[in-house]
């Protein structure tokens, strides 16, 4: 008889296994991402992500609400216009649609961290990151725009922006802006390492922000690449980024991981809509396990090094990990 081992003797219960674990997914670590669009009473379903919704302010307060019992610290806001331009105007007007939602939810939900997604592709015609000049997205003309966004969101009380445009210099304007504007305190999460990714799918259907022309590899990350990631992170923490991020998650994992162990400020990793929407509709057909999936799937991701998650699996997570974890 083989001599038991003291892995095997730690496997004994479900007990013993929760005390000798070495990563821990908790409520703590995520963030709701949310959809913001204008009207009274909207809550409009995304076909492409099963239970997340279109929904007006009215109705995001009460999505906040619920978030909010459940333990989740916060959630990240993606504006849906009304118009849109070719310089993504509407991004930084004072009653913009999220500048609305942030003040709505920071007056009824004080607690609830609110991060605002900064970028231009929603509030644009074309559906690119930046503005475009002769044909391109140009890099340098979109910065002021990019930090007036930031600074608006601030204004409306915000408590973190998170740029998930990718042009270079981004992070050093948006602090500039916001100090300048006393808001010394707002952090900035930056989308630092991101990947020109066909995960994007279902969240451009949602936000209608796909690209009219072209593509986003111009200032989106080359998926082979790990060291161009560090680089990019690099130059991110030095422009003043408090908080890093990866994204997607699921197909990055080892780049988590390098950024979590290279630079040590905290990481999130965002768990994004193809990566839900597979898991989603194999689980539909019944071919997967949906609550294991979902646990093993923010376990990886904590492993592999993030700190925090930002996923449409928040309040399911919530509700599982509520009931003693996995
Ligand atoms: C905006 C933005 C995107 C996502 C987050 N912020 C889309 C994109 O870059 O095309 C994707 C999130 C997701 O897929 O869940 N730039």
């Amino acid at each position: 008889m083989f001599p038991a081992t003291r892995m095997r003797r730690l496997r004994r219960s479900q007990t013993l296994r929760r005390l000798v674990r070495e990563t821990r997914l908790s409520v703590d670590n995520l963030v709701y991402p949310l959809f913001v669009c204008p009207g009274r009473g909207v809550r409009d379903p995304i076909d492409s992500m099963p239970g997340n919704f279109r929904m007006s302010v009215d109705r995001l307060v009460e999505e906040c609400r619920e978030a909010l019992d459940l333990g989740i610290p916060g959630v990240i806001l993606f504006g849906i216009p009304e118009a849109k331009d070719a310089t993504g105007s509407t991004s930084w007007a004072e009653k913009g649609i999220v500048q609305q939602a942030v003040r709505a939810i920071k007056e009824r939900l004080p607690d609830l961290l609110v991060i605002t997604d900064v970028c231009l592709c929603e509030y644009t015609s074309h559906g690119h990151c930046g503005v475009i000049r002769d044909g391109a997205v140009d890099n340098d003309a979109t910065l002021p725009l990019l930090a007036r966004q930031a600074l608006s969101h601030a204004q409306a009380g915000a408590d973190l922006v998170a740029p998930s445009d990718m042009m270079d210099g981004r992070v050093a304007r948006i602090r500039e802006a916001l100090d300048g504007g006393g808001f010394q305190e707002v952090a900035i999460m930056s989308y630092a390492a991101k990947y020109a990714s066909a995960f994007y799918g279902p969240f451009r259907e949602a936000a209608g922000s796909a690209p009219e022309f072209g593509d986003r590899r111009g200032y989106q990350m080359d998926p082979p690449n790990v060291a161009e990631a560090l680089r990019e992170v690099r130059l991110d923490i030095e422009e003043g980024a408090d908080i890093v991020m990866v994204k997607p998650a699921l197909a990055y994992l080892d780049v988590i991981y390098r950024v979590k162990t290279t630079f040590g400020l905290p990481v999130a990793a965002y768990n994004v809509s193809g990566e839900f929407a597979c898991i989603k509709a194999a689980a539909e057909r019944g071919w997967l396990d949906e609550q294991r999936i979902v646990e093993e799937v923010l376990l990886s991701i904590r492993r592999a090094g993030a700190d925090i998650i930002l996923t449409y699996f928040a309040k399911q997570a919530a509700r599982l990990l509520g009931r003693g974890g996995p």
